[in-house]
């Protein structure tokens, strides 16, 4: 019987590039979709950009555009990196639609009638200049712990302590760099606390819904029974706000989180009305129908907790199971912008064009626990030229050709009938290859049909269908056998047909045959239908593209990429590549890592007095307000580029904790940056509009 399935994948922010990390989860839920498609499940993906929030109304201010132009920008982006990625969403919306509007509003004053909504006032940092309530994150100042300057109001970075914003050191906002304010504001609280939520959320953790691990740390977050643990969340936030006002409370508005789970109903609405769907039957408590939701494991909390709470007591169903994966890293490391390996879509695209690949290791490596997953690139390179392309592509170019130019391009007429060893234990693993998909063990998944076509090579060498070709009186025995060979390439293509749905696609037009669904298996290849002439249906990854990615993706103090020159151009071999990536690595260890560069204090500088030196050459006096008490002198040698006069009243950049230095003049206490070449001249910098003296650059 058919299933009816709603699958959706966590929403990314509109305010950032999807890259290789966000690929995991989708490339992960988009093969699980398709491979219940196959199964003729009556299935749905959706998703939709999460638009609502602070960094998201700051950042469209930095660019000079309204929020809306940023996301609907970003929106178009995200699509198109979804569609390379062949990440086929039913309806990929957005937050900031009428639908979610009305859910996100409706499932509040549900609550609210329900009585679990409370306003409370509380204290928090309040920007004066930018008129504005600072979130944890948009607060700075010197750890309380191990007085490390410069850490976020809700953690260290330097030595991990958590703490509240109040507790910081000299805070100050990371937004205008101005102090902040401690202000009362009401805040509206969904109440977790209330003891009919925390009976459900103690039944739902533990109803199966959550792999083992998820559960246990749902259990330690939930407390033992009694222990009330659950804190009221907040769920409003004070103008300026960009999201969904409150009903029948001006000037607040919904936190990000609080309608970012409601975007997926929203984008399911926006599905319904486009294909006659019954949002009803996949929503309404009591539901038949499957909801899952695949998310990274950072986001358990608000998907664990919150979101069925929510549902529940608004009166719609919860989901049907939560599928948490792990992060990525690469290399075994961090993904990492001073190494390159923190690639974004757009850019795997640009250089490496193929994304099948891709999705072929990443599921080669995928499956259903939270462990974190390694894109070795090496190792990629490796295992889509010696097992997609090795392996499997090449049983079909091994064949087509002998039987287009023998047998009028058509399999053997008894080739059905003819019984298979080969052909029968590949199709004994239908069911097994079924369960490991429906488990999201894709790694097992790829494994078994990488042995498969081991054996299916085996055959091919031992059949030897380049000598039977030789001799006019094995032309039998050479029909049958490539007849074989391309049954049993359909069949692993059946197979991989959720994790290469383009090259599945070339394949079916190649064998003339209609798009394969998985109970498609026991068919067979009719000696009637003559193939399609073999064209090329993949190419070998080149070492080289993954140079070129990683080195474009490097950001360096250095212009990009020096390290590739001509002769590196030359290696193909894989000895080749091992010795360049450890190249690689010696180069980069002429880069510094973030934490020396921060070790610079750099600061936005007023300059309120600039003067000539008696004396000096070379040298002007600054007087230079940094936010400090007093200002600082520094003796620049700018003399000979700038008249002191023009610089009075301009912003400029100084290193703040350079050692003091005694001169000829008086005491330099610090120094300004200026940029020079071969050319004649010299430049100081200048920070863009808006810059307060005293802000930290990095
Ligand atoms: O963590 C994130 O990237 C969020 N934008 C995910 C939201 S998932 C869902 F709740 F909308
Ligand atoms: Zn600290």
């Amino acid at each position: 019987m058919s299933r009816k399935i709603l699958v959706t994948s966590a929403l990314p922010y509109a305010n950032g590039s999807i890259h290789l990390g966000h690929l995991v989860e989708y490339i992960q839920t988009d093969i699980w979709v398709r491979f219940q498609k196959m199964r003729g499940n009556e299935c749905h993906y959706v998703c939709a950009d999460d638009t609502h929030g602070t960094p998201i109304m700051l950042r469209a201010e930095k660019e000079g555009i309204t929020p809306e132009q940023l996301i609907s920008r970003v929106w178009q982006e995200h699509y198109d990196d979804f569609t390379a990625f062949h990440v086929a969403f039913d309806n990929y919306g957005s937050t900031n639609s009428s639908e979610t509007k009305e859910f996100a509003q409706g499932i509040y004053r549900k609550l609210k009638a329900e009585n679990l909504i409370e306003v409370r006032s509380i204290e928090q940092f309040f920007d004066p200049v930018k008129n504005m309530f600072l979130p944890d994150r948009f607060i700075k100042g010197e750890c309380p712990k191990c007085h490390a300057k410069d850490q976020y109001g809700d953690n260290c970075e330097v030595c991990g302590a958590a703490y509240a914003p109040t507790d910081l050191i000299e805070p100050f906002s990371a937004v205008s760099g101005a102090k902040p304010e401690l202000r009362n504001s009401d805040h509206y609280f969904f109440k977790l606390s209330a003891d009919t939520c925390q009976q459900f959320l103690r039944e739902w953790t533990r109803s199966g819904a959550l792999q083992p691990e998820a559960a246990n740390k749902m259990q330690e977050w939930l407390g033992a029974e009694g222990e009330n643990k659950l804190t009221d969340w907040d769920i409003s936030r004070d103008a300026p706000y960009f999201g969904f006002e409150i009903p029948d409370a001006p000037g607040k508005y919904f936190y990000v989180w609080l309608d970012a789970p409601v975007g997926y109903m929203g984008s399911f609405k926006q599905l319904c009305a486009k294909s006659g769907i019954d949002f009803d039957t996949y929503w309404k408590q009591g539901s038949d129908a499957e909801l899952y939701h695949f998310i990274g494991k950072d986001i358990l909390y608000f998907h664990a907790l919150f979101w069925p709470a929510m549902l529940q007591h608004a009166g719609y169903r919860t989901p049907t199971k939560l599928f948490a994966h792990g992060f990525l890293t690469v290399n075994g490391e961090k993904m990492s912008k001073s190494r390159g390996t923190f690639i974004t879509a757009k850019s795997y695209v640009d250089h490496i064009k193929n994304t099948e690949y891709l999705r072929y290791y990443y599921a080669a490596k995928l499956n259903g626990t939270m462990e974190d997953l390694d894109l070795n690139l090496e190792d990629f390179v490796a295992k889509v030229n010696s097992d997609l392309i090795g392996k499997y592509i090449n049983i079909a170019s091994r064949a087509a050709g002998f039987i287009s130019k023998n047998f009028d391009g058509k399999v053997h007429p008894n080739h059905p009938s003819n019984s298979s060893p080969l052909l029968d234990e590949l199709r004994l693993e239908a069911d097994t290859l079924s369960s490991h998909y429906e488990n999201r063990e894709y790694a097992k998944a790829v494994r078994l049909i990488m042995e498969l076509a081991d054996r299916v090579n085996a055959y091919v060498d031992k059949e030897k269908p380049w000598l039977l070709a030789k001799n006019e009186a094995d032309r039998e025995a050479l029909h049958l056998a490539c007849s074989t060979m391309l049954e049993a390439f359909r069949l692993l293509t059946l197979y991989l047909k959720p994790i290469l749905p383009q090259t599945t696609q070339a394949i079916e037009e190649f064998l003339g045959i209609a798009s394969m669904s998985w109970h498609d298996w026991p068919s067979y290849l009719k000696p009637t239908q003559p193939i399609n002439s073999y064209k090329h249906l993949m190419t070998r990854l080149d070492p080289k593209l993954i140079e070129a990615m990683v080195a474009a993706n490097q950001e360096s103090l250095q212009p990009a990429a020096p390290v590739q020159s001509e002769q590196r151009h030359a290696a193909h071999q894989q000895n080749e590549v091992k010795k360049e990536m450890t190249e690689t690595s010696k180069e980069s260890e002429s880069y510094i890592s973030i934490d020396d560069f921060m070790k610079v204090d750099l600061r936005v500088a007023k300059i309120v007095n600039a003067e000539h030196v008696e004396g000096a050459e070379k040298l002007l006096k600054l007087t230079l307000d940094i936010g400090e008490e007093k200002p600082r002198t520094v003796f620049a040698g700018i003399k000979s580029a700038y008249d002191p006069e023009k610089l009075k009243g301009r912003m400029t950049v100084m290193v703040a904790n350079l050692a003091p230095r005694k001169m000829k003049f008086g005491m330099s206490e610090g120094m300004v940056l200026a940029a020079s070449g071969e050319a004649p001249g010299l430049f100081i910098l200048s920070p863009d509009d808006g810059a307060q003296p005293g802000m930290r650059i990095k």
